[in-house]
């Protein structure tokens, strides 16, 4: 595996891989990359002639700096994990390396059709803006066939495939589903701040969303969303910051179950001082 760090060796590597008519599959992650990422990765190795993952912890994505400060960081041992399951280039840059100082100090401005004023977007202003501007950034410089994310970030996903129409990229997005530990809690990142008594409680989070599924044809969308809200809450060291039932499209909140086919409840809870973020499809 080539790790690579500067986006003019990058450019170089793409060039001669395009030029040989090589499949390019692309995986962003911000690294401390844990077995989710690893099936994304596996899917892109398997589907793609090459596969190129980018390790970039993005401060403009970060809304709050003390989040960023802590984001957990770990290339090394990234890199391992990457060479093992076929990763054959990982990018890795700086900050410095991946924006100007002009880029990094003005407003990226993308418009989201209102897919940013909800769940996500309302409690992180800006963080969106973000995402667009490096994954932007990134699909230019990889120019990839595929580009693979997970479902757990689901607003993440639908605003990645608005900004793909958008801007023309004519690349497919491929959504992976949510990986899970045992007990259920969702494979991520920030899951290696939480302590091994808090990790037991945020299994919580999805087994009370997998119960209310059961619930759906006897209860309104309202009841069903307050039993979800108030069963998390009920629990020791968890606290909802917001529980959303959406279109899967437009992201708009619904009010009943008739309202659309496509229907997932996306919620973040705070466990300690970590923020955990989840989904369930109700249809
Ligand atoms: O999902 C993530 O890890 C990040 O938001 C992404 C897509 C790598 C952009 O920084």
């Amino acid at each position: 595996m080539e790790i690579i760090t500067s986006k003019a060796a990058l450019t170089e590597h793409i060039n001669a891989l395009i030029e040989s008519k090589k499949v390019i599959g692309f995986v962003p992650t911000m690294g401390a990359l844990h077995d989710g990422h690893l099936q994304l990765v596996k899917r892109c190795v398997s589907e793609n002639d090459v596969c190129v993952v980018s390790v970039f912890v993005n401060p403009t994505q970060f809304n709050d700096k003390h989040d960023l400060e802590v984001y957990p960081r770990n290339v090394e041992a990234d890199a391992q994990k990457l060479a093992a399951v076929g990763c054959a280039i990982l990018f890795s840059p700086t900050p410095e390396e991946m924006y100007t100082e002009e880029e990094r100090n003005t407003t990226f401005e993308f418009d989201f059709g209102g897919l940013d004023k909800v769940m996500e977007g309302k409690q992180r202003p800006g963080h969106f803006n973000g995402v667009v501007q490096v994954v932007s950034k990134l699909f230019k410089l990889v120019r990839p066939t595929r580009a693979y994310f997970g479902e757990k970030d689901f607003q993440q996903l639908a605003i990645i495939r608005r900004m793909v129409d958008l801007m023309n990229f004519e690349i497919e997005i491929v959504g992976c589903p949510i990986v899970r530990e045992e007990s259920g809690l969702a494979l991520s990142s920030r899951n290696a701040l939480l302590s091994e008594a808090e990790r037991k409680t945020a299994a919580k989070i999805h087994a009370v969303l997998a119960e209310s599924v059961q619930f759906l044809s006897q209860t309104s969308l309202e009841e069903l969303r307050s039993a979800v809200v108030n069963a998390i809450d009920a629990t020791d060291g968890l606290k909802t910051e917001y529980y959303a039932i959406v279109d899967g499209k437009s992201l708009r909140e619904l009010d009943n179950w008739n309202q659309s086919d496509d229907i997932v409840g996306c919620i973040t809870v705070h466990c300690g001082n970590v923020r955990l973020i989840d989904n369930i499809r109700y249809k």
